[in-house]
């Protein structure tokens, strides 16, 4: 399976340090941001990547990036013109995708601690359709919110006032090549997006949405708040993990 890594937008809840570099090349801990979703799609042996990021500081992503030989993956980048929405975003990996083919969508800026190898596998498996990952939170007014039928997600709600439950959907997704057809079919939303949320009803009422419960810790690092949480956890776990080698 390939991976595409969303990374347009404008960072607006971050800014003014927006203003100088693109959100996902903000510092994280030791690294910064657009790292982190490399490295959980390499985890999983999703090596060959595309990045869809806007025109802000695209040379920086060159920068520190390069061919993706570091992480041992190839990376592809595209440019988002406008900050048209997470599904228009989507839609310019269009022709990186074969027809028929699946694939794993992660939003940049969504930090996690859970391998995706199991889920991952499991949506190979699936007759075809999307998956989305969820995670219980305390604040789901800032996320897409699910509702269940019968175990399986009914419908998402973005942004509601009065979250029906507290799970939210998190930024990452797998669908099928039928999702580009699926985002040519939305309009855009009342702020002038096309919504992901909306991509995900379409499966959702067509009973072909499966999901999965992250069990580790999940962080969108989009507010100043996050952001440092999001350090936190990331440096916390990096301690961990160099322990773990010395040992
Ligand atoms: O983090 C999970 C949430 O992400 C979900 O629960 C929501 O359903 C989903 O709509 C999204 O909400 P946000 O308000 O956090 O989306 P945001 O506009 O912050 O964009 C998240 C990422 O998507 C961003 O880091 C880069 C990518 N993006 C976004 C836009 C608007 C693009 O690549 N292009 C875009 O035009």
């Amino acid at each position: 399976m390939k991976g595409i890594i969303l990374a347009g937008g404008q960072g607006t809840r971050l800014f003014p340090l927006t203003k100088l570099i693109n959100k996902h090349l903000l510092p994280v801990g030791r690294y910064p941001m657009i790292h982190y979703a490399i490295a959980k799609l390499c985890e999983a042996d999703i090596r060959d990547i595309m990045i869809v990021i806007g025109k802000q500081s695209a040379g920086v992503y060159m920068d520190y990036l390069g061919s993706g030989h570091d992480f041992g993956a190839e990376l592809t980048f595209r440019i988002q013109e406008e900050a048209g929405g997470i599904a228009e975003a989507l839609l310019l990996a269009e022709s990186f995708i074969p027809s028929g083919d699946k694939f794993v969508t992660l939003l940049g800026d969504n930090l996690f601690e859970d391998s995706l190898a199991g889920p991952i596998a499991a949506f190979g498996q699936q007759r075809g359709g999307a998956k989305v990952m969820l995670k219980t939170v305390e604040d789901a007014r800032r996320y897409g919110v699910p509702t269940f039928e019968r175990g399986q997600i009914a419908a998402i709600q973005e942004k509601p006032k009065q979250p029906p439950t507290n799970y939210c959907v998190t930024g990452i997704y797998m669908y099928d090549s039928s999702v580009f057809g699926v985002i040519r079919g939305i309009q855009p939303s009342a702020r002038g997006e096309l919504e992901i949320t909306d991509v995900n009803n379409v499966y959702a009422s067509r009973g072909t949405l499966t999901f999965d419960v992250l069990g580790g810790w999940w962080i969108d690092a989009g507010t100043f708040e996050s952001l440092a949480e999001a350090s936190r956890l990331t440096t916390k776990k990096t301690r961990r993990t160099e322990e773990c080698t010395e040992r």
